[in-house]
This record gives structure tokens, sequence and C-alpha cells, in this order.
């Protein structure tokens, strides 16, 4: 799996993903990230890479050849086309249904806006997704970039070293994850529950599956009531 990032801000991506799950992922050869700096691609002899909008209004708007060209190098290095997710507040909040969805692709192109927003003529010609992580507005892509590249790194298979954990955690099942407990037995007076200590695992597990339920409803009614829908 492979993720190109089209920004401004190389470093801000390549630095943060370096580390943890996903920098291990990286120099175990599982996923390979590539920040290509939009800047590198402007044929303006300043370097320059936005412009103030046509018909007025504050802020610049990022050019559309910069970008263009980034794409273009990209797709010409992959061989074929592949999804385009350019990272905005309009877009389709990103779940974790959508991250599986991406974790079939071999490639992926997420392109990172910023200043007041992209010419909307190159979205049209190589945009194919529009995702945003939540119903606020941030200065750029960068950052919603790296909360779906690393989303969909741990779907990688072997990212994560105990591949169960991919599948009991939350929203796996349309349910939050249990709660979990280790040692020691007794902190600050409150006792670990009897039951994951007594080696029962069908126990273990009914009683897990029963605090799972239990607390997407207090918690989440939204997620509750879509997994009653379901039953
Ligand atoms: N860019 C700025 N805000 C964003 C958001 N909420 N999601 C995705 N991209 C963004």
């Amino acid at each position: 799996m492979k993720f190109y990032v089209l920004t401004l801000f190389p470093e801000m991506i390549e630095q943060c993903l370096a580390n943890s799950i996903t920098g291990r992922a990286m120099e175990q050869g599982k996923i390979a990230l590539e920040a290509v700096n939009i800047r590198d691609y402007t044929l303006d002899k300043h370097k320059k890479v936005d412009d103030y909008p046509y018909g007025g209004g504050a802020g610049m708007v990022m050019q559309a050849q910069p970008i263009y060209d980034a794409y273009r190098a990209v797709i010409e290095k992959i061989g074929h086309p592949c999804p385009v997710i350019y990272m905005t507040p309009q877009g389709k909040t990103f779940k974790q249904e959508m991250a599986k969805d991406f974790a079939e692709y071999e490639e992926l192109i997420l392109l990172c806006g910023h200043y007041e927003g992209v010419d909307e003529r190159v979205l049209e010609e190589i945009v194919t997704h529009e995702v945003s992580i939540g119903d606020y507005v941030l200065t750029g892509g960068e950052l919603p970039a790296m909360v779906v590249i690393d989303t969909i790194s741990r779907l990688v298979p072997g990212v994560l070293h105990n591949d169960d954990s991919a599948n009991t955690e939350s929203f796996e099942n349309g349910l939050l994850e249990y709660p979990q407990y280790s040692r020691p037995e007794v902190w600050n007076d409150k006792a670990v529950p009897p039951i994951l200590l007594s080696g029962d695992h069908a126990k273990v597990d009914a009683w897990r599956l029963e605090q799972s339920i239990a607390r997407t409803k207090v918690k989440r009614p939204d997620l509750y009531q879509e997994f009653i829908d379901k039953q």
C-alpha cells in the first residue's frame, strides 16, 4: 500500500507518520509514503503556488497548474489511475467503513489544500473522492490526510502485530470496545472485574459483549440504535 500526499508541507506529513506504528510499518515495507511538494512543480519563477481569487474576497487560492503537474508526475510513476482524495470540510465524513474500502487499493493519492481554497478547475479534473474528518475547519488538509493514512494503515495486513486487535475494537462490529484492564489487580482501591481473572474464555467473551453493548447504548445512542436495527 503506497500513499502519495500532494502538499505544501511535506515535512509535516513525513515527520509525523515516521513515528509509532506507521513508522514501523514503513520500515518493514508494509506501507510506503511519498510526500510530494506541490511547490516543486510550479512554473512561476518566484515559486509562487497561489494567487488572488477572481471576483475578490479574502485570502489566496491555490493555483491549478502546480497541483495538476504534481498529480501527473505521480500518475506517470504509478502507471495507472488511482483514487485521488481531496481533504475538505465539504467532503463525505470519514468513517471506519470508508477506511476499509480505501484499504483495498494498492495506491492512494491525497491532496491537501491550504489558504482559502483550491482552484475549482483542477479539483474537477483530478479528484475522485472528497473526504472530511468532521464538521470543523482546519488550517489545511495535512492533519486530515494523516488521520486518513493512519486509519487505513492499521487495516493493512501485518501492520498491527496482533491481527486480532483490528477485529475486536470499536466500530468493527458496530459497537464500542469493552473496557480493558491490566496489572495490578487492585489499583486505588479499585479491583479488576473478577470474571476477567476466572480463566473462563466463553464467560469473558460474553461479559465483554455485554459491556460493549451497554457502553454503546450510553455513549453512542446513534450507533446503538443502528446495532439494534441490524439484529
Ligand atoms: N481541511 C480543512 N478542514 C478539514 C476537515 N474538517 N476535513 C478535511 N479536510 C479539511
